[in-house]
């Protein structure tokens, strides 16, 4: 054996390797699968024991110099490539693989959409807040029990500065700098200290909107989310049910009516065929006065909503989490949907 691996030494030592093409053909003959290198590893255990080691080390270093060759010519032969050889232009492209949406981003989106399409714009603010915007421009002062409804995590006292619990805060700030009439949607991430679990985590995704001008009232709140469930959901059925909020007055809380067809309507309705989907109410005049917006010629409504319960609901994810893993099994799985 020792006499044949000097013979493939001495081979290399003098190879002369013309073009892409010869190169090719020298890889396959030594280290393709049923090339010489491979052959000759295999041939290792037919050895007596006291030469293996020698022997070994020799194939070892027969190895070595064919990958050094085919490395050096490699570069070689790209490099000509690219200068002077033109490159077959009718091959076909390289397959460019893309990537998918986030299913917060969908439907996200999709929501937004909709209120682009009545009239609505896109205003955003800090997820870092003050006090003011997160809460008492919102009508909840210092020490209102309303406070306890969201855990805050809070960065500074003195001054304030947490981290939003919800996109209401983009609403007063959306006030202070604008006029009436008013119609704006907020989509943003917020933060609550609570547990991590199928169904909650320590942030999630919010969309606010607020409908500010003369002679608002309850009915147009009711239309426009009507038409919102309808455009979402495809789905019609809908009621509002008494609710607190320190910001509205009346506030309520919508459902829809999501049938109950199958076994999972069952489940994910409670077995009543309705499922909560928003909070909203008419803008207390508080909140108005705090943004100094005259309350004898304005009012308006106001709702927020949670992306990830709705994304959740609509692609039937069960846990939340799976939301924020960037599992690409799981994302890939998006990738047809816009
Ligand atoms: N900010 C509320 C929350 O995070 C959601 C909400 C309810 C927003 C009613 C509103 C509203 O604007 O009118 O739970």
């Amino acid at each position: 054996m020792n006499k044949e691996i000097n013979k493939y030494l001495a081979e290399l030592n003098k190879i002369k390797i013309k073009d892409a093409n010869e190169l090719e053909k020298f890889r396959i003959k030594y280290i393709s699968k049923k090339g010489i290198i491979p052959l000759l590893f295999s041939q290792l255990k037919n050895i007596p024991n006291n030469e293996k080691k020698e022997v070994g080390l020799k194939i070892n270093s027969i190895k070595e110099k064919v990958k050094s060759i085919i490395n050096n010519h490699k570069e070689k032969f790209v490099k000509n490539i690219s200068n002077d050889n033109f490159e077959d232009l009718t091959k076909p492209a390289d397959f460019i693989k893309l990537g998918s949406k986030h299913p917060i981003s969908i439907v996200k989106n999709k929501i937004i959409d909709i209120f682009l399409k009545i009239g609505f714009d896109i205003s955003e603010g800090p997820e870092i807040e003050d006090d003011w915007h997160n809460f008492t421009a919102l009508n909840l002062p210092e020490h209102h029990p309303a406070r306890d409804m969201q855990d805050t995590f809070y960065i500074s006292k003195n001054p304030d500065w947490l981290l939003r619990t919800h996109t209401s805060s983009v609403q007063i700030r959306h006030m202070e700098n604008n006029e009436p009439p008013i119609r704006t949607i907020s989509p943003g991430r917020v933060y609550r200290n609570e547990d991590i679990s199928a169904r909650s985590h320590c942030f999630f995704h919010q969309i606010e909107g607020l409908y500010i001008d003369k002679n608002v009232s309850f009915v147009d709140l009711k239309q426009t989310l009507l038409h919102f469930t309808k455009e979402l959901f495809g789905k019609s059925k809908i009621r509002l049910r008494p609710s607190y909020f320190p910001f509205t007055e009346p506030s309520a809380e919508l459902d829809i009516y999501w049938g109950l067809e199958t076994e999972a309507d069952y489940r994910i309705t409670k077995g009543t065929g309705w499922l909560e989907i928003l909070g909203c109410g008419m803008v207390d005049p508080n909140v108005l006065k705090n943004c100094k917006i005259d309350t004898e010629k304005f009012s308006g409504f106001a709702f927020g909503l949670g992306i990830e319960r709705i994304t959740m609901l609509l692609y039937q994810i069960e846990d939340i989490r799976t939301l924020y893993e960037n599992d690409l099994r799981f994302l890939n799985q998006f990738s047809r949907s816009v």
